[in-house]
């Protein structure tokens, strides 16, 4: 995989009319486990997409898959009209592929505003090494600028008040909206979150979800939702895809995906729990 950040691609490799997120005929097999069974999908720049499905579906998988963890067994991923089958994780996380995890990942050590300045820091501070041992007054103008941001989103996500706690020290719930802060400070384009709401009181889904419209409205970004609260879901997404056994059984409005007699039965009957 290669690994050039920051390298604009050549025309011939984009195309700038694509849904800004492409799946294409993906399949990944883990042995004789089919996680995600030829699916093709398209996610569009400011939706927010909710995507939905019973334990074991393939939406972890289709997410790992885009963020560039997991290489498809067949098929592939376009994201702003690149191939991204030669693309590494971290080129697509500068690129502005950002994602969140089903365990929630933050460094323990480091403060709730670290943790956050943390997800700013690979751009560098200008100026090399000279410029950390003399401190040059542009490098703590940029400190300065990302410490602004930072504490922009830590009110954004509704944990200002955390900014000097340690993460280690954070509830789960809180510990989410670290994460979720972290994905969103550096200006996303696409936004994958895999069950942001587990571990959230009930009082926190609500800010959890006017953060998310938030950022989709400021940064106009695509934001893809993996939830097992159906209702959240409905609430919060413009369009709802459902997997079950690796393949899409709907996609469409909430209401229509309400309505769909299939989805209904096979997975709204029976609500899933993680
Ligand atoms: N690393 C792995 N090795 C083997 N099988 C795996 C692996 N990861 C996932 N699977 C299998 O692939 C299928 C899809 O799993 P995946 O985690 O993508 O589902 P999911 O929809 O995210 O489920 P959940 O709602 O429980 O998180 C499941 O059958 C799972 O057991
Ligand atoms: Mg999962």
């Amino acid at each position: 995989m290669d690994d050039n950040a920051g390298r604009e691609p050549a025309q011939s490799e984009v195309d700038s009319s694509e849904p800004l997120v492409r799946v294409i005929d993906l399949t990944v097999r883990f042995g004789g486990v089919v996680a995600v069974s030829d699916v093709s999908v398209d996610f569009h720049s400011g939706q927010i997409c909710g995507l939905i499905g019973p334990n074991g579906a393939g939406k972890t998988t289709l997410f790992d898959t885009i963020s560039g963890i997991r290489p498809p067994t067949q098929g592939s991923i376009r994201y702003d009209g690149i191939d991204m089958r030669r693309k590494s994780v971290t080129w697509r996380s500068r690129h502005g592929m950002r994602r969140t995890f089903q365990r929630h990942q933050t460094f323990g050590w480091l403060s709730v505003e670290d943790n956050v300045l943390a997800a700013l820091e690979w751009r560098g501070g200008g100026g090399g090494l000279l410029a950390d041992m003399v401190r040059f007054p542009s490098r703590t103008r940029i400190e300065s600028s990302r410490r602004r941001r930072v504490a922009e989103i830590l009110e954004l996500c509704s944990i200002a008040d955390l900014a000097k706690v340690s993460a280690a020290r954070l509830p789960l719930g809180k510990a989410r909206l670290v994460e979720m802060a972290r994905a969103i400070v550096d200006h996303p384009r696409v936004l994958l979150l895999d069950e942001p709401t587990s571990g959230l009181e009930e009082s926190e889904v609500e800010s959890f979800a006017e953060s998310v419209r938030m950022i989709r409205k400021e940064e106009a970004c695509t934001v893809v939702v993996i939830e097992h609260d159906v209702g959240f879901v409905m609430r919060l997404a413009d369009r709802v895809v459902v997997l079950n056994l690796g393949t899409i059984v709907a996609d469409g409005l909430p209401a229509e995906v309400r309505n769909n007699k299939t989805v209904a039965e096979a997975y709204f009957g029976s609500k899933t729990q993680s």
